[in-house]
């Protein structure tokens, strides 16, 4: 943990978790609670309640959860430290010096060595493409028109054909065996104990982070052959899903729109003719985590991908992922098969940029690849299109975004918008009952009490919940169940943490403030199964009724307990020892169904 408990729990009483929703979402008061549309799913009805007393928000839809760290967490893609801090410059605390373990220490030096390491690197292959054994990559990238201020903006350089010069340079530099190792730089060759330079005889690309450290590199061959590019492998340094090449420049724009193109010379030409919000994902598909990333710097994205097929397909894979993360997506398709970079050097800027106003929506560029599968003069060829466009345009939430589109496959079709809407509505009503019936389905088998193991668990488990919840907010309560239940009758890590925490807090506090629990928590998901024992009030309507409820459920708890206990033993390797540990197990078992818990009054 980065910061002492004291200052996690003073920046979260100080910001209310009401007051800090509000700013992202309206919220509509209802008794204790809030409600508003969830920003965590797509709803129409609120379902999403914030609770003022508890300090919790809970959606009922998709079960997000959490405290206000948890909140700013999801909502802004904060770590937990990044969460922290945001809270403690809403309200004004100045938090102190992070305090980091051993571990985290030494991780950190390491990391700031391997920067160095790249950094040097960089040097290296920028030095040697403007000696002579750059010549050959010089007149390429005269070739390709990247003018000098460009090469040096972006660190471009050449890896030398010899097999271990960068290698042996950084070695000079002072870089140990396991340094240059852990770089991904090179390639071991095990019999002869040898490393070899990754790249060489190749043009540099260095890939940056977003605050601009060296922290990989792309290598692109300088005739032709294979592979055309070489790039770092991941280190700790580089994750391909993390980062985008270029967004440390295109962030300085501040446009909140970014052009997402395929490769480094797709980057670099944009970003020269002038449009510099550009940024490329790198050797791997755009993903959930280049989302993450870029819903930082961006609200809307063209994707300008190239225009043959293996373009066209990954414009369409990386569709619903922006769509997902909330983004306004556009699409460009460069004419004749040409991808960008080829573009601008053939027509210049000025075309590009009458291109660029041109970007379509991404339902209609969806549509048109769509009609491309169809030959629209045929009646029934029609009839299909006109019912898949359909379904493309019933996902659009926005009806005049949807008006508008409906009347392009009108056009296309010569079918009425009319009769285009009332298909449309079809599809929307079928969507939304197929949803019902889900919730519906997954409602029942939470509910029914039959005997199948998925209900049995899922019975511990809320036994396990509620059992909580009752020792948190009740002293008496805990300290009955405390002679009964240890830590490791709880079958989830992260109850027998809670259960752990109950009791420090306690001793520290003598109550328990459960969004104060939370934040002994990180990850989110972590937050969320805290979150969870405290969304749902349990009431009683007597204390007979609370203490007969309890006592079902503590010896549900305590017999799966034992049941595991007993089913972990090696059958094989029995001794006195285990044979009295089995005893005392199964007597154990017998007690459960004598055990009563009363709790006094008052
Ligand atoms: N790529 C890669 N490995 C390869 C080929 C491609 O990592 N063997 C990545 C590179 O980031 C490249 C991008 O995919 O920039 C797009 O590849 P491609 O369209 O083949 O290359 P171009 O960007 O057109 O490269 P160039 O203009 O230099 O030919
Ligand atoms: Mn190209």
């Amino acid at each position: 943990m980065l910061y002492p408990q004291e200052i996690l729990e003073e920046v979260r009483v100080q910001n209310d978790i009401v007051d800090v929703i509000s700013e992202y979402l309206p919220l509509k008061q209802k008794g204790t609670s809030y409600f508003g549309l969830c920003p965590f799913h797509n709803e129409k009805t609120p379902s999403f309640s914030v609770n003022s007393e508890r300090q919790f928000y809970y959606c009922f839809g998709c079960g997000a959860a959490g405290n206000v760290y948890t909140f700013i967490m999801q909502m802004e893609n904060d770590t937990f430290p990044e969460a922290v801090k945001r809270l403690a410059d809403r309200a004004n605390i100045i938090l102190p010096e992070p305090q980091y373990t051993q571990q985290a220490k030494e991780q950190e030096q390491q990391k700031q060595r391997l920067f160095l390491l790249h950094k040097q690197a960089g040097r290296f292959f920028y030095d040697k493409l403007q000696e002579s054994v750059g010549e050959e990559a010089r007149n390429y990238l005269q070739k390709r028109q990247m003018h000098l201020n460009i090469q040096k903006k972006f660190g471009i350089g050449y890896a030398p054909k010899g097999k271990n010069e960068l290698y042996q340079y950084l070695q000079k530099q002072g870089f140990s065996q396991e340094e240059l190792q852990k770089s991904g730089l090179f390639v071991e060759k095990k019999e002869a104990n040898e490393y070899f330079d990754r790249f060489r005889h190749r043009l540099m690309f260095p890939i940056l982070d977003i605050q601009g450290r060296v922290i990989g590199f792309g290598g692109r061959i300088l005739s032709s052959g294979e592979p055309k590019y070489l790039n770092s492998p991941e280190t700790i340094l580089f994750n391909k899903s993390k980062n985008l090449y270029g967004l440390n420049f295109a962030k300085n724009t501040r446009k909140r729109e970014i052009i997402l193109v395929e490769g480094y010379m797709d980057m670099i030409s944009l970003y020269q003719a002038g449009f510099k919000n550009v940024a490329a994902c790198l050797g791997t598909a755009f993903n959930q985590e280049h989302a993450k990333t870029l819903k930082k710097y961006a609200d809307s994205v063209i994707l300008l991908y190239d225009s043959d097929n293996a373009g066209t397909m990954a414009a369409q894979r990386a569709i619903p992922i922006l769509v997902q993360h909330g983004f306004q997506v556009k699409v460009l398709q460069v004419p004749d098969g040409k991808d960008p970079d080829e573009f601008i050097k053939q027509h210049g800027a000025e075309t590009f940029s009458r291109l660029l106003v041109n970007a379509v929506h991404y339902i209609m560029f969806q549509i048109q690849c769509l009609k491309k599968e169809y030959d629209l003069t045929q009646t029934q060829q029609k009839v299909e299109f006109t019912i898949k466009a359909a379904n493309i345009l019933a996902k659009l939430d926005n009806d005049i975004e949807r008006t508008v589109y409906t009347a392009e496959v009108s056009r296309m079709t010569d079918i009425s918008p009319q009769v285009i809407e009332s298909e449309i509505s079809k599809i929307i009503i079928k969507e939304d009952m197929a949803f019902m019936q889900d919730a519906q389905q997954q409602k029942k088998m939470q509910y029914s009490k039959n005997k199948n193991e998925i209900t049995k668990a899922a019975g511990i488990l809320s036994a396990q919940k509620d059992i909580l919840y009752l020792c948190a907010s009740n002293l008496q309560v805990y300290q009955k169940i405390k002679t009964i239940l240890s830590a490791e009758d709880f079958s989830e890590p992260i109850y027998q943490k809670v259960y752990q925490k109950i009791e420090e807090l306690y001793q520290k506090n003598g109550t328990i403030f459960p969004a104060e629990l939370v934040n002994y928590f990180e990850l989110p998901e972590e937050q969320k199964k805290v979150t969870e024992i405290f969304a749902v009030v349990l009431q009683y309507h007597s204390l007979k009724a609370m203490e007969k409820a309890l006592t079902e459920e503590v010896r549900t708890v305590k017999r799966a307990s034992l049941n595991q206990h007993l089913a972990q033993l090696p059958l094989q390797e029995q001794s006195e020892q285990t044979d009295e540990q089995i005893k005392k197990w199964v007597a154990e078992k017998r007690n459960v169904d004598n055990l009563y818990i009363t709790i006094a009054d008052g």
